[in-house]
């Protein structure tokens, strides 16, 4: 274990980056959905980017205890990012107490991280049985099994479960009901920030936001994007 520990204060992985930079005029013509568009499409084509969907997902209770963990993106437009997932887990009921979350991804190949801060909301019940009916069988009989995030006494509670589900639904012709607690979570950005690593370490760093309010002025160095976004350069 000591030595495991060693190895980690000793690491240096050499930081290879492409080295692009922000087109401060590309970006004045683009929102932060289109730019996570072209840089989504680039790494679900990025040799080495095994599950550009992948990405962590940060909540907290209303008391501002936070927690994070890794799910899959299902599916983003102008509204925002959705991803899917069991209503009453952790997250779930965070979620539901405290609807402030944030995302984030990273494409090492690339070294590309995107970072979302917005408030997520259940979307309908329709659209996440659309959804749930597209899923393999496995993975719908799956979201029965499990009561995300509850104690079990042993791994056979769920093993027993799955046996006796896929027993109960062979017949391919039987529709699997979608249980009323699972479904999909729409998360509304307010704020995206881009991260472009660079191989000398001096990152670039863009973040979109909304214009300040309350009559407080943006400074100058504020760009101003497409679909009332505005965007800044960060330090790294
Ligand atoms: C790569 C990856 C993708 C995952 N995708 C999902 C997902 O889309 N939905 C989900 O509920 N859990 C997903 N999980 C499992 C979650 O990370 C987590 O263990 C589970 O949702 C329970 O979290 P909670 O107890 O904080 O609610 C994924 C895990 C990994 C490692």
């Amino acid at each position: 274990m000591s030595n495991v520990a060693g190895m980690v204060s000793g690491m240096r992985v050499p930081f290879r980056s492409p080295d692009d930079l922000f087109d401060v005029q590309h970006l004045e013509s683009t929102n932060p959905m289109s730019q996570f568009g072209e840089w989504f499409k680039q790494a679900s084509e990025t040799p080495g980017v095994e599950e550009p969907n992948a990405m962590s997902l940060a909540t907290a209770t209303k008391d501002g205890c936070p927690s994070v963990r890794m799910v899959l993106l299902k599916g983003f437009d102008e509204n925002g990012f959705t991803f899917f997932t069991n209503y009453n887990s952790r997250k779930g009921q965070e979620l539901a107490q405290n609807p402030v979350c944030a995302l984030s991804f990273y494409w090492t190949p690339l070294k590309r991280q995107v970072r979302i801060e917005g408030c997520a909301e259940k979307i309908s019940s329709a659209e996440s049985e659309e959804y749930f009916h597209s899923r393999p069988r496995a993975s719908q009989i799956g979201a029965i099994v499990s009561k995300q995030s509850s104690v079990i006494p042993n791994r056979g509670v769920l093993d027993d479960k799955y046996a006796s589900l896929i027993e109960e639904f062979k017949d391919e012709s039987k529709v699997i009901p979608m249980p009323e607690y699972w479904g999909g979570f729409l998360v509304r950005p307010k704020v995206i920030e881009f991260w472009q690593g660079q191989t000398n370490r001096v990152h670039d760093r863009i973040r979109f936001r909304r214009p300040r309010e309350n009559g407080e002025e943006d400074p100058d160095c504020v760009h101003t994007g497409e679909g009332g976004w505005v965007f800044e350069r960060l330090c790294p």
